[in-house]
């Protein structure tokens, strides 16, 4: 599936060409200075589409974009443009969403903490649905709604303690940290409810990121109906049921175990180490059928929302660079893991090194950013076609929580350009400079 899904605006030309949107990337990384960023608008507006299509199966289902997984300009004010509203996570999101020209009707305000100052911002500004995290939460929100003499739309995120998936038997992820533990819901729920100036609208859960089955969220949407039907029992309606983001990149490759674990290269010679997600259309026509059934068997008939983030964005960007120099059994690059720090376990960049003719005589390399952390590296003994100084070295899938986590470790943040629908290549944010990383600083006086 990966390279040969023709909506991914990647590919290699039978003449060997590597093409991002129809731009040959040998040639854009001679023509702007390297490392850069390159975002794709048509790839953006197609993943759009097809997600809004996966999710047709149910009507009127609303999409509140991840606003942290990528918070470019461009990015931000297609999809606007797209109709796709927008979840946020504090005051820099809430003033990204309101730059792009997002309707703050169709914004949704989540996290773990939320200060009653951004809450505050929030409710006035008129966010669609505030999701709470623990009644603390709630009790601060109504004292705020009450100072502002409103009555305001909250949700309330759930834990829904679905059973851990594998990966958990190798690294211990979190449980009970985010939301309010599914045992725990129907009384919280109903405390919130009893509050007097907050009005309780939704349901909300988010279960992780880059999931590979469809199957949790089924899991997921029995748990949350059978809270529904508790609760409408004791008269709290859900008007909202929110399932959060989590669906894959459908480019990314997925793998059961990072091979940066000496394990993970045991597992790949056993041909154990990927697997391929299902589809993003898979996850979309199994979650509606399933909603669909649901809604029928318990006669309770919520609006379905979803918080996409990665699906949306991870192929609409890459990180173009070149190889800097070539020492031992290592190949330098000026694209550094600060660049693109999300280092997920389970996935993997594609990498690629355009404009190698396809006899170039190639061998394993491991593949360095050019700082001076030893971690500072994006791949292990992986194959380098005519490894020289100066070789273009594009990373694909990078659209997702890259610029938002990139870090400024001994380099300014690199500059971002953008291939608009008319193939035009615009600059969309230009580079940091020293100064402009320096900015901050307080000096002694001298
Ligand atoms: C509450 C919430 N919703 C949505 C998302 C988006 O997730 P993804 O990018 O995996 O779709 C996140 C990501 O962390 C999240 O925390």
């Amino acid at each position: 599936m990966p390279e040969s899904d023709p909506r991914d605006h990647f590919e290699w030309e039978q003449s060997g060409r590597a093409m991002f949107d129809g731009h040959d990337l040998a040639e854009l990384a001679k023509r702007y200075p390297t490392p850069f960023y390159l975002i794709s608008e048509r790839q953006l507006r197609d993943n759009y589409s097809r997600l809004c299509d996966a999710f047709s199966g149910v009507e009127g289902v609303k999409k509140y974009y991840s606003v942290k997984s990528n918070f470019e300009s461009l990015v931000l004010s297609t999809l606007c443009s797209e109709g796709c509203g927008a979840e946020i996570s504090g005051a820099m999101d809430m003033e990204l969403a309101r730059r792009a020209g997002m309707n703050p009707e169709r914004v949704v305000f989540d996290g773990p903490i939320k200060s009653a100052e951004d809450l505050k911002a929030a409710v006035e500004w008129g966010v669609h649905i505030v999701n709470l995290e623990s009644i603390d939460e709630a009790r601060v929100l109504n004292e705020v709604a009450g100072q502002l003499g409103r009555v305001v739309d909250v949700g309330m995120r759930i834990d829904p303690l679905l059973s851990k998936p594998y990966y958990d038997k190798l690294i211990t992820t979190y449980t009970k940290k985010f939301g309010v533990p599914f045992d725990q819901a129907a009384d919280v729920a109903r405390e919130i409810a009893a509050l007097p100036n907050l009005q309780f609208r939704g349901l909300m859960a988010h279960i992780g990121s880059q999931i590979f089955r469809p199957g949790r969220y089924i899991r997921l949407l029995d748990r949350m109906f059978s809270l529904m039907k508790d609760l409408l029992a004791h008269g709290v309606k859900v008007e909202e049921l929110n399932i959060g983001g989590g669906y894959p990149a459908q480019s990314m490759r997925n793998l059961r175990l990072s091979r940066r674990f000496v394990i993970a290269r045991l597992l790949e010679r056993f041909n154990r180490i990927e697997v391929q997600a299902a589809s993003i259309d898979d996850f979309g026509r199994e979650i509606c059928e399933h909603f669909n059934e649901l809604t029928k068997s318990t006669g309770i008939k919520p609006t379905l929302a979803i918080e996409p983030g990665r699906c949306l964005v991870a192929n609409t960007q890459i990180v173009v660079g070149q190889v800097q120099l070539v020492k031992n059994d290592w190949v330098f690059t000026d694209i550094s893991i600060n660049d693109i720090p999300e280092n997920l376990f389970f996935s993997e960049w594609r990498l690629v090194f355009p404009g190698q003719k396809p006899d170039a005589k190639s061998r394993p390399y491991n593949i360095s950013g050019p700082t001076l952390a030893t971690q500072d590296v994006l791949h292990f003994q992986r194959e380098v076609p005519g490894a020289a100084t100066g070789t273009p070295f594009v990373v694909l899938d990078t659209g997702a929580y890259s610029i938002a986590r990139a870090n400024q470790f001994t380099r300014p943040r690199n500059a971002v350009y953008a291939i608009r629908t008319s193939g035009d290549v615009e600059l969309i944010r230009r580079k940091e400079t020293v100064k402009d990383v320096l900015a901050m600083q307080v000096w002694p006086e001298k």
